[in-house]
């Protein structure tokens, strides 16, 4: 039994910055010497030619170029990476294609080139609107700046999202809820709402280590989640999952393909995929390095190094891990085909009880509001 659905989508990972953002552990690096953009492009063309062997047959509803910054391409490039992708597998008529941007006046001039080539939803890093605070953050961009990226989105995409980071050092309250307001003023259909994560091995984590940053502690964190649950739904932007907020029927499909569980497949350094081969689902990764990426798909026809078929333990355990991030939670029988037992249907009374998960009257298992704070607990106690 695997987890295929009928979406399928495609992530691309393009794995360069002008810069190293200070609280970032993405798979981002920042070369000094001129990127060999053509270079990259016949890499990516042969490893989707090679994923597409692969994985034959499907209807791609989602693209997704993530990074790094894949707003550093040019448009041509990702016209050209698209023209690959539609020549291996069949374009659904109302494809996603979304291309991550940092909202730099030099990238917004590229956006109508993007249009141009096929991407139809921009999601940009605007992160704060708050000088002082996007300096703390590392950030090439102002506020002024961010905002008129954000109008140069609005003017060329019907489809745009932006993303901020909440529960910086310092930040009150009342200036969070009054930063989301002004940030929802100038949003379309969805924001991304992320509480600042000190993740290990960033400059932010020696900081914080060493008593030189303060994250808020947790009763002001859960205080500053529940402003934003209460500012969000109250201006239509509910959250449709843990950090994700968008008007009904305006969620990123692409992103719904990994919470739903469905197929895709990551491109590019670093990029995670989940195929379902001849009955089995597989877990791959590419080699994260840039430079050792293109040698291996130069050698191989491919950069995968971890390609490990799934039990069905494990994908249950992911079922519920990644369904369990959203709004409309999990059907408990999909539940119980993949691990091939149901959950422990005592456990889903104890954190009934807590409040911390309802089932709701069509049958679906979702997390409360007042689980969503303490979700990691409540996967892996009903995991357990
Ligand atoms: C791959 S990154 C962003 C893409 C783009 N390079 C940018 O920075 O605008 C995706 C998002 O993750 C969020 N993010 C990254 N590191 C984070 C952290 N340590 N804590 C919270 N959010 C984080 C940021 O909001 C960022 O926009
Ligand atoms: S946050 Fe974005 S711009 Fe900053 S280092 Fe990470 S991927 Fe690059």
């Amino acid at each position: 039994m695997t987890m295929s659905g009928n979406s399928f989508g495609i992530y691309v990972h393009w794995p360069f910055c002008l810069s190293k953002c200070p609280y970032c552990d993405f798979n981002s690096h920042v070369r000094h010497a001129t990127i060999d953009e053509a270079r990259f492009l016949r890499a990516f063309t042969t490893e989707l030619a090679t994923t597409a062997a692969r994985a034959p047959g499907r209807t791609v509803s989602t693209i997704f170029f993530g990074g790094g910054t894949p707003s550093l391409m040019q448009p041509a490039t990702v016209g050209a990476i698209l023209d690959a992708i539609a020549g291996h597998w069949t374009i659904a008529p109302d494809i996603e294609v979304t291309l991550e941007a940092n909202p730099t006046s030099v990238e917004a001039t590229r956006f109508r080139g993007y249009r141009a080539a096929g991407v139809n939803r921009v999601s940009l890093g605007v992160q704060a609107l708050d000088d002082v605070a996007l300096k703390e953050l590392g950030r090439m961009h102002s506020t002024q700046e961010a905002l008129a990226a954000v109008a140069v989105a609005r003017d060329n995409f019907e489809r745009f999202s932006f993303d901020l980071i909440y529960a910086r050092p310092g930040q009150t309250l009342a200036a969070w809820a009054a930063e989301l307001k002004a940030a929802i003023a100038q949003a379309g259909e969805h924001l991304s709402l992320y509480q600042l994560t000190i993740e290990q091995e960033t400059p932010f984590a020696a900081l914080h280590a060493a008593g030189k940053l303060i994250t808020p502690d947790d009763d002001s964190a859960r205080a500053l989640y529940d402003t934003t649950q209460e500012v969000c739904a109250a201006a239509g932007l509910p959250a449709y999952e843990i950090s994700n907020h968008a008007r009904p029927g305006a969620e990123c499909r692409h992103n719904l393909v990994y919470w739903r569980g469905h197929e895709y497949a990551g491109v590019g350094p670093g990029a995670h995929g989940r195929l379902d081969v001849d009955g089995t689902r597989y877990a791959t990764a590419t080699e994260k390095r840039p430079e050792a990426w293109l040698m291996r798909v130069e050698t191989n026809g491919h950069g995968v190094v971890t390609d490990e078929a799934l039990s069905s333990e494990q994908m249950a355990d992911e079922f519920l891990l990644m369904g369990l991030r959203l709004a409309e939670g999990i059907d408990p029988a999909r539940y119980t085909r993949l691990a091939g037992r149901p959950l422990n249907p005592r456990r889903i009374a104890v954190l009934h009880e807590e409040g911390a998960v309802e089932t709701t009257p069509s049958g679906r298992l979702r997390v409360t509001l007042s689980g969503f704070p303490v979700l990691d607990a409540v996967v892996a106690d009903l995991a357990a």
